[in-house]
């Protein structure tokens, strides 16, 4: 192995959950190469930033940040600058064009590629690219884990779903579901290691297993990772509402581990406007599933995802959206105004709703969904939930946080009497919209 004396890393990463668990496999690497991690950006050899281009707005992030990183790399010439993810898959080589000072662009099939291409850079100091999408979409890598007590766990890669507003099947390929051995291999790992939570990912989790041909889908997957001794919750995101069917709700309600949380992105109020967003399911079939997952899953926690200004969305189909949040009363939603994305079949349609008509939708949104937000968590006030213990926040190390089965984020004073990782019950004082604050229960 080569090893690199006090080499130190630094890694961005933008974008989703996916994001993150390759982001510790890009870590994982460069421990294997004898880098360590560091906070401190001007102290790094390494600097990768792992990429998101689902919004605009993620896009633009990135591009100011790679301006910012310039200086840096004019300070120390051997510095290696990479950019990795979604956004370096759709740009490739472009992003050298607009960014001369890049070293390394790496797409979402050859994250396993960096060692070899950090190699070749040390020795020849000109720029690499890999994204290369006809390769497999997985690679068994050492994961150099960001938390010590949750896991995310890939189960599957890319989307087949081809939602017209959507990039991230261009960017990520089609779905390759991992093989059930060797999720259970990497469970069994992180029980054994004293992780207590794991997250399965995918793009579309109810479609696992589909390729495999053989049998295995979510519901058997699920089943088999209940038995797993030591994991205390199993998360799973995200699901869609087509393809998720009661069977798999009921082995969801059957697991003794699966959490309490559901979410399960509408997008859209209007059957007209989840038609042309190629969602393959209507409002009313999404209301029977929440009605059966409800009925199964009696404190079940319901969050979604929303688009406003899709185009042709008129104000009475904006309506209908409005409506459908004071029906289906989610615990929160994610609020999203719609975004262009090049090559995407809605990036053409006509009917393009202006930013500040935007704008207002996304207001008009929010105002209805904090208010069952806030009821929610109002509701929890005086009740007591079990907890697990993730550390202090950002801003104040006297105050400590941890999650609900049901996701919500609880904060207390901590008193020196829990670790991290710490399953404890805290009674819930006051409920906020998006957040709760309480104290430890002794
Ligand atoms: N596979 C998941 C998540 C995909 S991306 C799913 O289907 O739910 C996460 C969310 O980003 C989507 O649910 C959608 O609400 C939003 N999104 C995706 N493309 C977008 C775009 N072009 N503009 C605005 N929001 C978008
Ligand atoms: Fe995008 Fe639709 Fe696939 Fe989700 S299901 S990743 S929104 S194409
Ligand atoms: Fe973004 Fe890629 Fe995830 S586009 S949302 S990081 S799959």
């Amino acid at each position: 192995m080569d090893f690199q004396n006090n080499a130190f890393y630094f890694i961005m990463t933008y974008g989703c959950q996916m994001n993150q668990a390759d982001s510790e496999h890009y870590a994982g690497q460069l421990e294997e190469l004898g880098y360590r991690m560091t906070d401190e950006i001007d102290m790094a050899d390494v600097i990768l930033i792992n990429t998101c281009c689902v919004r605009e707005t993620a896009e633009g992030k990135v591009l100011g940040k790679i301006g910012e990183l310039k200086h840096l790399k004019e300070r120390n010439k051997n510095l290696i600058l990479a950019v990795t993810g979604c956004m370096a898959q759709e740009w490739r080589d472009r992003l050298f064009e607009r960014a001369p000072h890049l070293d390394l662009v790496i797409g979402t099939h050859n994250i396993h590629k960096l060692v070899e291409l950090i190699k070749a850079r040390q020795k020849t100091a000109k720029q690499y690219l890999a994204a290369d999408m006809a390769v497999p979409a997985f690679h068994e890598l050492p994961a150099r884990r960001f938390q010590r007590f949750f896991a995310w766990v890939p189960i599957m890669n890319g989307c087949n779903k081809f939602c017209t507003y959507c990039i991230v099947p261009y960017v990520r390929g089609r779905e390759v579901s991992r093989p059930l051995a060797d999720i259970l291999k990497e469970v069994r790992a992180l029980a054994a290691e004293g992780y207590k939570e794991i997250t399965l990912l995918g793009q579309n989790v109810n479609s696992y297993g589909l390729d495999l041909q053989d049998g295995t889908g979510f519901s058997s997957l699920i089943r088999a990772l209940d038995g797993i001794d030591g994991i205390e919750r199993i998360r799973y995101m995200t699901s869609h509402p087509k393809d998720m069917t009661f069977a798999m709700i009921d082995a969801l309600v059957a697991s003794k581990k699966v959490v309490s949380h559901m979410h399960l992105p509408i997008q859209s109020g209007s059957d007209e406007l989840l038609k042309k967003m190629n969602r393959g399911y209507t409002v009313a079939h999404y209301g029977e599933l929440v009605a059966y997952a409800r009925k199964k899953i009696p404190d079940l926690a319901l969050t979604t995802d929303l688009i406003v200004g899709f185009p042709g969305e008129t104000e009475a189909m904006f309506s209908e959206t409005l409506d459908l949040l004071k029906q289906i009363r989610y615990d929160m939603a994610y609020t999203f105004i719609y975004s262009p994305r090049t090559g995407t079949p809605a990036a053409k349609m006509g009917g393009q709703i202006s930013q500040e008509e935007k704008n207002r939708r996304l207001q008009r949104l929010m105002d209805v969904q904090n208010v069952f937000s806030l009821e929610y968590n109002r509701a929890m006030e005086t009740r007591i939930y079990d907890v697990i213990v993730e550390g202090p926040t950002k801003n104040d190390a006297k105050h400590w946080f941890g999650r609900t089965s049901s996701n919500k984020m609880v904060i207390w004073e901590e008193d020196g009497s829990v670790a991290v990782g710490d399953t404890v019950p805290v009674c819930i004082d006051k409920g906020q919209t998006w957040v709760l604050k309480g104290h430890l229960v002794k």
